[in-house]
């Protein structure tokens, strides 16, 4: 067992971190306020790399793993979740969906651009009536011979307005449940795709949500992913993925607050001292430093099973479970430690903490995530 990080490991890291304070820093508090879309930030980070982190060069990715990317994520999310959640979902699940399962003519249609940040992507499960129940697909894809015509409404769409290309999830064969589930790459800009009103949201305002409305789209045969029927798989497949991700992006959004926790602590004084000597910040303070290693290495188990092709659902879920739950807790704290300023934007831990709220919710709850870690372990 090796916790060292290698030289490439370093200096993604760095280089996240100096783009999160040159680029993402200045305006984050407006972005948030207005519900501003990072697209400038979201442009350069494409140029440098950084929303195909893992996709193989030759389809116009940087050829990172899986660890380069966690550590990416964690630099981002401290500053901006709403830009670093941009980055989750392309590189997670269309990226990595894309590379692992489509065609070569569909790689080079739609990854290439996709991982060399010209565009970004979508991923669209989530229903008015399948949020955590994703076999329970409304839309549908009726196969009309040489396309498929989709008719259907998606909810909660991170980048549904920014992304160009989206990876949407319809059912074919209603009778067939599950496995009568298909994935489609749909363009935005394709005739009776409309996409609805973004969502004004508590935490990552920045980022776009919308509801996405598909009336009669033609989707061309050769815009299916994988076999009939293998959709459901598809989606449970990248969301493992995705998982690992969204932990990652936790992980920054506590320790952007435990960081700036400690930093205000050396800073404030009462009671005739900063207030870093106060055993009741000092136990704080520990607390939060040891949930976060805890989530950093369940985050980086995870991360270097899927390295080494092992399986790692199970862990990523385990991950995403802990760490989310994590970032709530010490944004709390950190909202604690700052006292009044705490409460106020300028500090920027309230952000934080209403930004931390998604993690447990998006890329499944909380709660569906110890569905699928008890059904690992009651096997
Ligand atoms: N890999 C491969 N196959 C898998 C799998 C995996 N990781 N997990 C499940 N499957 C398969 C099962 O084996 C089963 O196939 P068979 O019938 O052939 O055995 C099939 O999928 C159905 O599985 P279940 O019976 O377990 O399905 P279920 O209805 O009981 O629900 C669930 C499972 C875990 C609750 C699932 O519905 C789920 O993950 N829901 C949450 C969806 C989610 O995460 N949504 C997030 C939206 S995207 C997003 O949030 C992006 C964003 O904005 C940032």
């Amino acid at each position: 067992m090796n916790f060292d990080y290698t030289e490439e490991h370093l200096n993604v890291q760095q280089a996240a971190r100096d783009f999160a304070q040159t680029e993402l820093l200045p305006g984050v508090i407006e972005r948030d306020n207005e519900q501003k879309f990072p697209a400038e930030q979201i442009k350069k980070l494409g140029e440098l790399g950084f929303l195909g982190i893992m996709v193989d060069p030759k389809y116009g990715g940087s050829g990172m793993d899986t660890i380069s990317y966690v550590l990416a994520m964690e630099e981002l999310s401290k500053i901006d979740a709403s830009a670093s959640v941009v980055v989750s979902v392309n590189n997670s699940l269309v990226c990595w969906g894309l590379e692992t399962y489509g065609t070569e003519e569909q790689k080079q249609k739609y990854l290439v651009p996709l991982a060399s940040g010209q565009v970004h992507g979508a991923f669209l499960l989530s229903e008015p009536e399948a949020g955590s129940d994703a076999t329970s697909q409304r839309t549908t894809a009726e196969d009309k011979g040489d396309h498929y015509l989709l008719n259907g409404t998606k909810n909660w769409i991170t980048n549904g307005n920014s992304g160009t290309y989206y990876l949407v999830i319809a059912q074919t064969h209603v009778e067939k449940g599950h496995k009568g589930i298909n994935a489609f790459i749909v363009e935005k800009n394709w005739e009776g795709v409309t996409v609805g009103k973004k969502e004004d949201k508590m935490g990552i305002r920045g980022s776009d949500t919308h509801s996405i409305m598909f009336q009669d789209v033609k989707v061309p045969k050769e815009n299916r992913i994988g076999e009939d029927g293998f959709g459901f798989k598809f989606a449970m497949k990248v969301l493992a993925g995705g998982r690992i991700g969204i932990a990652a992006q936790a992980l920054g959004i506590a320790s952007g607050a435990y960081e700036l926790a400690v930093k205000y602590s050396k800073e404030r004084k009462a009671f005739g001292k900063e207030i870093m000597h106060h055993q009741a910040i000092q136990f704080k303070l520990a607390d939060m430093a040891t949930q976060i290693e805890a989530a950093r290495l369940l985050i980086m188990k995870a991360a270097s099973l899927k390295d080494s092709g092992k399986d790692y659902a199970l862990a990523s879920s385990m991950a995403k479970v802990f760490a989310s739950e994590t970032a709530m807790w010490v944004t709390t704290e950190a909202v604690q430690v700052h006292g009044g300023y705490g409460y106020v934007k300028e500090y920027h831990v309230e952000r934080l903490m209403r930004d931390a709220k998604i993690t447990q919710i998006y890329e499944g709850t909380s709660e569906v995530n110890r569905i699928v870690i008890s059904r690992e372990i009651l096997r």
